[in-house]
C-alpha cells in the first residue's frame, strides 16, 4: 500500500506527475466545460485594396521558380500567428498569375477550390482537364488531384483560393507531391466533361470527374431564384449551393461553397451556427454584423464568420444587387454530428 509523505501537497503531486507525463484532472479546477462551443477565431474582414495591392507588389518581387505560388494569405489575428491560418478549419488566400508564367503542377492532402476575381483565359488544369478560367468561375481542386496554373493570355489573372488546410493540418495529414513535368498534360477540357454531364446522369453512366462550375451557368440560376419571393431564405436571401452533380452532396467532402444575393436594401434576419463561414464580396457592398460588431464590405472584401457568432446581412445600396461567394466547413461537423444551428 502507498503511505503519503506526511508533507505531501498537491504542488508536489502535480510537478511529480508532469515529470511521468501525467496530469490530473483537478488542475482545470470547478469551471467545467463552456455551455457553447468555444473559438479563438476572430470575426475579422479583409479589404481588397490591401491584398490587390500586396499581390501586384509580389509580382514584381516574388518568381514562380522561387515559391510554389504567388499567393497571399488572409490572417486571423486570433490564431497561432506561425500557420496563417484564416480561420481553424478552412483557408483563404488570393492569388496572382501573370501572363506567361506557369505555377508548376502538384497535388497535396488538403482539398482546395478557385474563384475566379479578375482577369480572362488563364486555365487550371486538373487532372488532366483544362478548367479556362472566368470571374465568377468555381474551379474544384479535390484532395489528391494534379493541378497547375498556367496563364497564356495577355493579363494577369487574380482568383480567390480556397482550402480545407487548417482541418487537415490539426489532423496531422499534410502532405504534397510534385508532378514529374511542370505542367500536366491537357487531356480534355472542362467544357467537354459539362457536355457530357446530362446524359450521363440520365443514364447512371459513370462520369470523369466534375471540377468546372461556370459563371455563365451560375449567374442566371441564382438570378431564376429571385422570381420566386418563396426562395428567400431569412438568413441569406437568395441562397444557391455548388452540389456534386453526381450525387447532390456538398461541394466537396469539407467545404460547402454557395454563392448568395441579396438584393437592393435586403436585410437578413439574425442566426448563428457551430459552422464557420468565409465570405468573399463578389458584387455590390453590405454590412455584416457578427456578434456586436459591424462589418462594411464592398467588391473584393473578405470576411469570416466563426462559428457560433450570431450574424446578419445587409445590402447597403438602395439599387443595386450585393452578391456573396462562401465557403464553410458544415460538411466536415455534419459528418461529425457536430452541426447546430439556431435563430437569434
Ligand atoms: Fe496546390
Ligand atoms: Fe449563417
Amino acid at each position: 500500500m502507498i503511505q503519503p509523505a506526511r508533507n505531501d501537497s498537491v504542488a508536489l503531486l502535480d510537478r511529480d506527475m508532469a515529470r511521468k507525463n501525467l496530469s490530473g484532472y483537478w488542475r482545470l479546477g470547478m469551471e467545467g466545460l463552456p455551455p457553447d462551443p468555444m473559438t479563438s477565431v476572430e470575426p475579422c474582414l479583409w479589404k481588397w485594396a490591401d491584398v490587390r495591392e500586396s499581390l501586384v507588389r509580389a509580382g514584381e518581387l516574388i518568381s514562380l521558380e522561387n515559391s510554389e505560388r504567388r499567393v497571399a494569405r488572409l490572417v486571423n489575428p486570433g490564431l497561432d500567428q506561425k500557420y496563417a491560418f484564416s480561420s481553424h478549419t478552412i483557408q483563404i488566400s488570393f492569388q496572382y498569375v501573370k501572363p506567361g508564367e506557369n505555377a508548376r503542377a502538384h497535388r497535396h492532402t488538403p482539398a482546395a477550390l478557385r474563384f475566379v476575381v479578375e482577369g480572362n483565359g488563364a486555365y487550371t488544369t486538373v487532372n488532366g482537364q483544362q478548367c479556362v478560367m472566368e470571374p465568377g468561375d468555381l474551379i474544384l481542386t479535390p484532395k489528391l488531384t494534379w493541378h497547375d496554373h498556367s496563364n497564356d493570355s495577355s493579363e494577369p489573372m487574380l482568383w480567390l483560393d480556397g482550402l480545407d488546410f487548417p482541418l487537415v493540418q490539426a489532423l496531422h495529414q499534410v502532405m504534397q507531391e510534385r508532378y514529374s513535368e511542370r505542367r500536366q498534360p491537357i487531356e480534355k477540357s472542362s467544357e467537354e466533361v459539362m457536355n457530357k454531364l446530362d446524359r450521363s446522369i440520365r443514364h447512371g453512366l459513370p462520369l470523369a470527374d466534375f471540377f468546372h462550375y461556370k459563371w455563365r451557368d451560375t449567374e442566371p440560376a441564382l438570378r431564376a431564384l429571385t422570381n420566386s419571393a418563396a426562395a428567400r431564405n431569412r438568413f441569406d436571401g437568395y441562397l444557391l449551393e455548388f452540389r456534386n452533380p453526381l450525387t447532390g452532396g456538398p461541394t466537396m467532402t469539407t467545404i460547402q461553397c454557395a454563392i448568395q444575393l441579396l438584393p437592393a436594401k435586403d436585410e437578413t434576419e439574425a442566426h448563428r451556427h457551430t459552422s464557420t463561414v468565409i465570405y468573399h464580396a463578389f458584387r455590390g457592398e453590405g454590412t455584416t454584423e457578427i456578434g456586436e460588431q459591424r462589418f462594411d464590405w464592398e467588391q473584393g472584401d473578405s470576411f469570416v464568420v466563426p462559428l457560433w457568432y450570431k450574424h446578419r446581412h445587409l445590402n447597403r445600396s438602395s439599387s443595386n444587387d450585393a452578391i456573396l461567394f462562401s465557403m464553410s466547413d458544415a460538411p466536415a461537423l455534419k459528418a461529425l454530428d457536430l452541426y447546430r444551428e439556431e435563430e437569434r
